[in-house]
């Protein structure tokens, strides 16, 4: 299958892109990303004064961030749990599960680790804690903590770190993850949106391996859909909500490699799919995932747009700008969408796959990176992509997905206006900051991803990777030497 819509050219310039010098392509965007000094400074004033009262009243809690916050993932510790969890998940046995505890937590090792109030010692006593239900108190004495801790491995021994283990991930996944099914989802947010709260539910599921997998991941998102939509039908909320899909959970090989069979097979799915949606009025975002898939997915997008009900609007994307190629990204779908005569949305975001694009090309052994290297870079092309976004108002509403206030704060300032402006933040992440948005008038709208425990460790190690890493905004907000 082939697109009409003359996209070569717009693909030329994100193959150039690619892979392309750090610092020409960030000095192609510093005069985008900058605003006069009396805008910044009334911005940083903005957002100093919604983190300053977020901390004045963030009372410390049982959540992920705040664990994370304080005793973050950079420890050769907290690196080896994160693993060990993390593999755990996916052994189906017991006894692999013990061999695998073994093999990682030696004895020398329990014993360093349980001495002295360690990050790793406090962070298993998190895990432990969860366990008993009794739940963090991040004021704990570290060495009682630590002791009841040892107290419960040394009686019980592995079975008791497997079941702490997976009661602490499935208490970490409690935080993300709105409901296991979209009935409990939508019974969980019904009172939020009848006050007026968007939401974009994401079923959980990415990277299909099989035709099966794509299958039920398929009927995962049609059922959301009929339930999402019949839900809104019968209460009238203010603001209907959506649905957010990942096109890899709809193809078992959805890779460039098999560019002619992806298109061929995956443009009439998401077609119906869409059609779906929008026989309820409701819209669709497109996610972006890995690198390596971004030009197959605005293909994919292409082809579908046109196939769809001209009277219908609600097709978006996610952009990623920490990606080299995020403002070619941005100028392809303001053309796609004049080029169809029609509106979409379109959601910036600084991207999740970081580690994974950082990963990949280390081994392949490339030069240079797909992505930017340094945060700061990123919160650059970041700033840079938003006003692009808003300069293609006529055709695309802009949505803006994150939690760091200093990045709201920017927009508002480009935006003058904010009217039209929605603002995401992901269930589970930046609640403080959109209460204090919401009340200064901005539009929000949460992502909340829906599934079961066997399909959210993808999701969920980005959350923890997102929430753990030291440079990252919802770490150092809460941290009040910075
Ligand atoms: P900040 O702390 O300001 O920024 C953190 C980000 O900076 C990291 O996530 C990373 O992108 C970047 N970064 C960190 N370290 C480095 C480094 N060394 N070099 C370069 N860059 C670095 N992500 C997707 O990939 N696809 C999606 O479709 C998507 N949808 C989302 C939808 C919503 C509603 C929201 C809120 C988020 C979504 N995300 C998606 C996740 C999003 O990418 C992260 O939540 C976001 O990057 C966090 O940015 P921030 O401004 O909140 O935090
Ligand atoms: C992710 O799945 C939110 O799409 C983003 O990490």
């Amino acid at each position: 299958m082939s697109i009409s819509f003359d996209s070569q050219h717009h693909f030329a310039i994100l193959a150039a892109l690619y892979r392309a010098d750090e610092g020409a392509c960030l000095e192609k965007l510093l005069p985008d990303a900058t605003l006069p000094p009396e805008a910044r400074r009334a911005a940083q004033a903005r957002a100093g004064a919604w983190v300053e009262e977020i901390r004045r009243t963030h009372k410390p809690s049982a959540t992920v961030t705040d664990l994370l916050a304080r005793f973050g993932l950079t420890s050769q510790e907290g690196l080896a749990l994160m693993c060990l969890a993390e593999a755990l998940l996916r052994i189906p046995d017991r006894a692999t599960a013990d061999a695998l505890i073994k093999d990682k937590l030696d004895e020398a090792h329990w014993d360093k680790a349980l001495s002295g109030g360690s990050s790793w010692s406090i962070n298993m006593t998190g895990w432990a804690l969860a366990l008993t239900g009794k739940i963090i108190k991040l004021d704990d004495d570290k060495a009682s903590a630590g002791s009841a801790l040892k107290h419960l491995v040394s009686r019980a021994g592995q079975p008791v770190i497997r079941e702490a283990i997976k009661v602490a991930m499935q208490w970490m996944a409690d935080q993300f993850v709105m409901g296991e099914t979209i009935d409990k989802a939508l019974q969980r947010a019904e009172s939020a949106m009848r006050d007026g709260v968007r939401y974009s539910f994401d079923m959980l599921g990415e990277g299909a391996r099989t035709a099966e997998d794509a299958a039920r991941y398929l009927r995962d998102y049609e059922q959301a859909i009929d339930k999402i939509g019949a839900h809104q039908k019968a209460h009238d909320f203010p603001r209907p909500s959506g649905i957010s899909v990942k096109l890899s959970a709809l193809h078992p090989r959805y890779e460039m490699a098999q560019h002619d069979r992806v298109l061929g097979e995956m443009v009439s799915v998401l077609v119906a799919l869409c059609q779906r949606a929008a026989a309820f009025d409701m819209p669709v975002t497109i996610d972006a995932e890995e690198g390596d898939r971004l030009q197959l997915s605005l293909e994919v997008g292409a082809a579908v747009i046109e196939q769809l009900p001209a009277d219908w609007g609600g097709l978006g994307f996610a952009v990623q700008a920490y990606d080299k190629r995020a403002p070619a990204v941005i100028d392809f779908l303001a053309a796609l969408a004049r080029q169809n005569g029609r509106r979409i949305h379109v959601r910036l975001v600084k991207g999740a796959y970081w580690d994974t694009e950082i990963k990949r090309g280390q081994e392949r052994g490339w030069p240079d990176f797909s992505v930017y290297t340094r945060k700061n870079n990123t919160d650059l092309a970041y700033n840079a992509c938003a006003r692009r976004l808003l300069g293609a108002r006529d055709v695309i509403n802009p949505v803006f997905g994150g939690h760091n206030a200093m990045s709201v704060a920017h927009i508002c300032a480009l935006a003058g206006d904010a009217n039209g402006i929605e603002f995401q933040r992901l269930h589970g992440m930046g609640g403080e900051l959109h209460d204090l948005m919401r009340r200064d008038g901005l539009h929000g709208c949460i992502y909340a991803p829906v599934g079961s425990h066997d399909v959210l460790l993808g999701y969920l190690v980005r959350r923890i990777l997102e929430n753990g890493a030291n440079s990252s905004f919802v770490h150092r907000m809460l941290d009040k030497d910075v």
